[in-house]
């Protein structure tokens, strides 16, 4: 299977594109819900975006006004706070609700706003909206408190329009922090430093046009690797950037999962029975926290005790009581979930309450005997595209039930609840 582009390069790229003053094409979107809000949100603020052929789009950002960003929409999406940068740059104003996303613990945004702050901006919080105002925005040296994915981006987003250099340290690396800067040097900024923890961004200049192919999706190529360790199976997953998925494949391998690069393709073997692992999310290049929960899921069938450390989100351990229900045998004790391997999971019915949590849950229906019924809502087709039909295509016997009304449905023809049974990838 093809793993798509990636989300978080997707919900940023989309909103960056509003800072050239001439129309950016971005290919190889992912079609998943997130997109789609963001695309609503870049409509509502004015922009034109126009589908040109699969997973292509066209932003014109030529009517994007500073005017109040919809709440509703806004309030369902973690990256409308990029808004917040790309408006603050294009128009020395910005008005945008909180922002919202999955519900995975504590997710403050002050060190978005005091890299503003530093920038010459006036920053309200009040009624659940967040309004910016900077007579002129001029370039700064922000030390990050926390390595923040969403405080780098947004500032570097500000930064390319203000006058005068910003430094950004304790950047965040991650890969689509880099793809970011991808999309904006060829927009004609100037940023060196991009994938280092110094972020160099000398501002001012106009933006032009361009063309910017998202990288892939590293997170999504993870789950399917995770899915075919977990069921013995054997698969290849085409369309990735093997140096983005080594914190995964080093883990998969001290499981005992063979993964062999080849190009951009890898292709995992699945062992009997995995052995157990001890794991700590940290940004990246650490283990990432978007794959834990697929990775939860992995090792309550592992031979052994295995721990898991989560250092970025707190509540990603929620999802834990509905692999209880499943016959996992886990402890959590504050940010770390201790987990005793059993023989095999018992299908059973589960509810997600978030996206990776769902995209783990889905996984544990794939390593249960019997059947599991995942109620996922919307929040796994928040990041991934057809993830019954990609698993299927693997081999996995799996349906989606659609839940009329859901959000995906309203945006992309598709949604709901998914059923995964026992099976081989
Ligand atoms: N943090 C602060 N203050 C801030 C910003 C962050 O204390 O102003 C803390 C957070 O509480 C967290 C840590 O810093 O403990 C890292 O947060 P970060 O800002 O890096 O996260 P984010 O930008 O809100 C993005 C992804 C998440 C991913 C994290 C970490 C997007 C839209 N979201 O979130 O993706 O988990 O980086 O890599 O890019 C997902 O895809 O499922 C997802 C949640």
């Amino acid at each position: 299977m093809r793993a798509g582009g990636r989300k978080n390069s997707a919900v940023a790229v989309l909103p960056a594109a509003l800072l050239a003053g001439a129309p950016v094409r971005v290919d190889n979107l992912p079609r998943i819900a997130d997109v789609a809000i963001m695309v609503r949100l870049l409509r509502g603020a004015g922009a034109q975006v126009r589908h040109d052929g699969p997973g292509a789009l066209w932003i014109d950002p030529a009517d994007f006004g500073p005017g109040p960003v919809d709440s509703v929409w806004a309030g369902r999406l973690r990256a409308s706070y990029y808004l917040l940068g790309v408006s603050l740059a294009r128009f020395g104003e910005a008005d945008v609700p909180m922002p919202g996303g999955c519900d995975i613990g504590l997710r403050p945004i002050d060190q978005h706003v005091k890299g503003f702050a530093a920038m010459g901006a006036d920053i309200d919080i009040a009624h659940g909206r967040i309004r910016a105002r900077a007579r002129r925005l001029r370039g700064a040296h922000i030390y990050l408190d926390v390595t923040s994915v969403g405080a780098t981006i947004n500032l570097m987003l500000a930064a390319v329009r203000a006058e005068g250099t910003t430094i950004i340290e304790n950047a965040a690396k991650e890969p689509h922090v880099v793809d970011v800067a991808t999309l904006l040097l060829a927009m004609g900024a100037a940023i060196v430093g991009a994938g280092t923890d110094v972020i160099k961004v000398r501002g001012g200049g106009e933006l032009g046009g361009c063309q910017h192919t998202l990288i892939p999706d590293e997170i999504e190529a993870a789950t399917y690797m995770i899915a075919a360790a977990g069921t013995g199976g054997d698969v290849v997953v085409e369309n990735v950037i093997p140096r983005h998925l080594e914190p995964v494949t080093a883990k998969l391998g001290e499981a005992g999962v063979e993964v062999t690069v080849d190009g951009e393709a890898v292709r995992v073997r699945g062992p009997r029975r995995c052995r157990a692992v001890n794991l700590k999310t940290l940004p990246y290049p650490g283990f990432p926290t978007d794959a834990q929960q697929p990775m939860t899921a992995l090792l309550t069938t592992a031979e052994g005790t295995s721990t898991v450390t989560e250092t970025i989100w707190d509540g990603r351990f929620r999802f834990v009581d509905e692999l209880l229900r499943m016959g996992a045998r886990i402890r959590v004790d504050g940010r770390t979930a201790m987990i005793e391997g059993v023989r095999q999971l018992g299908g059973a019915p589960v509810h997600a309450t978030e996206l990776r949590g769902g995209a783990g849950l889905v996984l544990a229906g794939l390593f249960a005997e019997g059947e599991t019924q995942v109620d996922a809502g919307d929040f796994v087709d928040r990041g991934y595209e057809c993830i019954e039909s990609k698993l299927a295509e693997l081999g996995a016997d799996i349906t989606r039930e659609t839940v009329p009304g859901d959000l995906t449905d309203a945006l992309w023809p598709a949604g709901g609840a998914s059923r995964a049974a026992a099976g081989s990838l």
